[in-house]
């Protein structure tokens, strides 16, 4: 008889969806009249695009963005026929047929885009016009060649949307420039719903909501408006299995490249998480994790598949080997890693790993373990 996959794993994450609904809920709230979808591209932030969608879909969220084909087949076989789901790549080349029967909406991004989709009229698609990211969307010069000729295409226009460049501050300039120029080109578009703002941009004000907001991050519990308090529950807990313990001299060095030498005689522990499985390697030195609410120091170098604590300071009863280590939760959060790593909440979320025993927490919706 085999153990349960609980105790082989050598990490635990856990999802809470009732913490995702709740988020979805205060950001739709704060959205009204605007309707509020959800962007669960990259397997919903790393988070699971299955479970996270259907606990969105039973709270009463109708529209879903993914980034790719593949993602959104994968996902309307999880929601069924219900929802809409919208694609924000669009359509690749040679890939235009597939998106009608998997009920699937592209997102129209250039020329070539809208000219292949005007060949199956009446099926809807969202236009995207580029106000300042220079990234996906029909550029200003585009948008004004076409503008007269775009209501009249044959496409069922399901909205029209831009995406914010500098939403996560408030004040740059960008962010009123990029509004005006929406506004215009959404007035050319014959009433389509227009959406513009995703997590950050729902917190800019009502101007900035349009009809319709797309929020990600902000589900996921990464804070929409750094340096500011966080209005959005933390999702996820990550907790570590301590393996070993060790008894360690001043003078001795831990882990790769003799990268840190203890200054006293003190205590270690190796935990089973590593660059491997998204503890990023940026958390040298510079991470922390949680015993019992006690801050314990990320000693030397994260390599693979372990990382070392200092924990010196904490009762031998409570870190023992088997014991696990918090390193993500209440104490710590994905906006904390982020910080120490050098990087944002978006990549500590998406580099999640895969060697996780994953739960999700919600007595409400699904209980599965993906
Ligand atoms: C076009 C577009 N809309 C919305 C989002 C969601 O953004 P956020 O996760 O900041 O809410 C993204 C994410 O990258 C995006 O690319």
């Amino acid at each position: 008889m085999s153990s349960d996959p609980a105790s082989r794993a050598g990490a635990i994450l856990e999802i809470d969806l009732g913490a995702i609904v709740a988020n979805w809920r205060l950001l739709a709230q704060k959205a009204v009249p605007a309707a509020c979808a959800a962007v669960v591209k990259a397997n919903a932030y790393g988070l699971g695009a299955a479970p996270v969608a259907r606990a969105l879909q039973t709270a009463g969220c109708r529209l879903f963005f993914v980034a790719t084909l593949d993602e959104g087949i994968g996902l309307r076989g999880a929601l069924g026929p219900g929802p809409e789901i919208a694609v924000f790549n669009g359509p690749l080349p040679g890939t235009t047929a597939e998106f009608a029967p998997h009920g699937l909406v592209p997102v129209l991004n250039d020329p070539g885009q809208i000219e292949s989709w005007k060949k199956q009229p009446g099926v809807p698609a969202i236009l995207h016009v580029d106000t300042g990211m220079s990234r996906l969307g029909l550029t200003t010069r585009e948008f004004a060649t076409l503008a007269t000729e775009l209501p009249q295409s044959g496409i069922a226009w399901r909205a029209v949307i831009s995406h914010l460049a500098c939403a996560d501050s408030p004040d740059h300039p960008l962010n009123e420039q990029q509004r005006t120029r929406f506004a215009a080109a959404a007035g050319h578009m014959s009433g389509a719903p227009a959406g513009l703002a995703a997590s950050s941009g729902i917190f800019l004000g009502r101007p900035y909501h349009f009809d319709l907001v797309r929020p990600g991050a902000a589900l996921y519990g990464v804070n929409p408006q750094p340096g500011r308090p966080n209005p959005l529950r933390q999702v996820v807990r990550l907790t570590g299995k301590i393996l070993q313990i060790r008894e360690i001299d001043r003078g001795e060095s831990v882990g790769y490249g003799a990268a840190h030498v203890m200054k006293t005689a003190g205590r270690v522990a190796t935990v089973a998480v590593g660059y491997a499985d998204g503890w990023l390697r940026s958390l040298s030195h510079r991470g922390c994790g949680y015993i019992a609410g006690k801050r314990i120091p990320l000693l030397g170098r994260v390599s693979m598949d372990l990382v070392t604590f200092d924990v010196s300071a904490v009762d031998p009863a409570l870190a023992h080997p088997g014991a696990m280590v918090e390193l993500l939760g209440q104490h710590y959060g994905v906006d904390d890693a982020a910080t120490d790593a050098g990087t944002i909440g978006y990549e500590i979320l998406t580099a999640l790993g895969a060697r996780y025993h994953r739960i999700y927490r919600d007595p409400a919706a699904t209980n599965d373990s993906a």
